[in-house]
C-alpha cells in the first residue's frame, strides 16, 4: 500500500547505486574495511523503486538484514568486496543509468599485494602494509559519463564546523565533478553504523540546495528530490 502511496516520479529512469564499504584483503584473514553499514544506499534504492525506478544497486560488503530492505521487484542486488571489483560494477551499471548514486565507502587505499599466506608476527611480516591508492571512481564516472546523466557523490566528515565542512564540501564536488555532493555528519548520533543520518546536499556553485534529518528513508527522499529539481533544471 505505502508503495502505492509514492508519487511515481521515477518511473522509467534506471538508476545505477553503489552501497556499503569495499574491503581490501591483506591475506586471507584480515583486510582494510571501513565502518559503513550500507544503510543509506539501501534506503535510496529502496525509496527509488517505490517511485518507479528500475535499480541497479551495487552492494559492497552489506549484511543480510541490511540488504533484506532492498528486495523489490524493480531492485537488482550485485554483490562486491573490494573497490576494484566495486569500480568494474558500476561503470558496468552506469553506462544506461540516468542517475548514478555512489553512496558506498570506498578504500582510499588498498595493499600492494594481499598475501596468499596469513600474514605472521613469527616472520616479523606484519608491522607494515604497503599501500597503493585506488582509482577515484565517482571522478572516473563523470569524466566519462553519458550526455544528460546525474551523477551524486556522498562524502562522511566528521568537522564539526559546519563552514569549515560546506567549504570542504564545495572543494570536493568540484574535484569530482559531480553534480551533487551528499555531505554527512559522521559521529555518534549520525551516519556510519547508525539508523539516523543528516544531510546537506552541495550543488551548482556551491549552494546548498537541499538538507535532510532523520531516518535514512527519510534522508533519501530529501537527496531525491534535489535529484529530481536537478532534473527538471537540466531538461527544461
Ligand atoms: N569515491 C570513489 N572512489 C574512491 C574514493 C571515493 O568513487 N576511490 C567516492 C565515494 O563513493 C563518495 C565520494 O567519492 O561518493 C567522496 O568520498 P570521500 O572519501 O569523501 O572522498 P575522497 O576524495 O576519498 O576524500 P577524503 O580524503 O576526504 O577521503
Ligand atoms: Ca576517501
Amino acid at each position: 500500500a505505502l508503495a502505492l502511496l509514492a508519487p511515481q516520479d521515477l518511473a522509467g529512469t534506471r538508476v545505477a547505486i553503489s552501497a556499503g564499504g569495499t574491503r581490501e584483503p591483506i591475506d586471507p584473514v584480515r583486510f582494510l574495511g571501513n565502518r559503513s553499514s550500507g544503510r543509506q544506499g539501501v534506503a535510496l534504492a529502496a525509496e527509488a523503486a517505490a517511485r518507479g525506478a528500475r535499480v541497479t544497486l551495487v552492494a559492497a560488503n552489506i549484511s543480510a538484514d541490511v540488504l533484506a530492505a532492498a528486495q523489490h521487484p524493480l531492485i537488482e542486488v550485485r554483490t562486491v568486496g573490494t573497490a576494484a571489483e566495486l569500480g568494474e560494477a558500476m561503470q558496468d551499471a552506469a553506462a544506461s543509468a540516468g542517475i548514478v548514486i555512489m553512496a558506498a565507502a570506498v578504500a582510499d587505499y588498498r595493499p600492494a599485494s594481499a598475501s596468499d599466506q596469513k600474514l605472521t608476527k613469527e616472520e616479523s611480516v606484519l608491522d607494515r602494509i604497503d599501500l597503493v591508492e585506488n582509482e577515484d571512481i565517482v571522478a572516473g564516472l563523470a569524466a566519462s559519463r553519458p550526455d544528460g546523466q546525474v551523477i551524486v557523490a556522498f562524502a562522511a566528515e566528521t568537522l564539526t564546523d559546519a563552514d569549515a565542512r560546506r567549504e570542504r564540501a564545495r572543494r570536493k564536488r568540484e574535484r569530482k565533478g559531480v553534480d551533487l555532493l551528499a555531505v554527512n555528519l559522521a559521529n555518534a548520533e549520525h551516519g556510519f553504523e547508525s539508523a539516523d543520518n543528516a544531510i546537506e546536499v552541495i550543488g551548482e556553485g556551491g549552494a546548498v540546495v537541499a538538507s535532510g534529518e532523520g531516518s535514512k528513508r527519510e534522508v533519501s527522499r530529501a537527496i531525491w528530490d534535489a535529484v529530481l529539481n536537478l532534473s527538471q533544471h537540466h531538461s527544461s
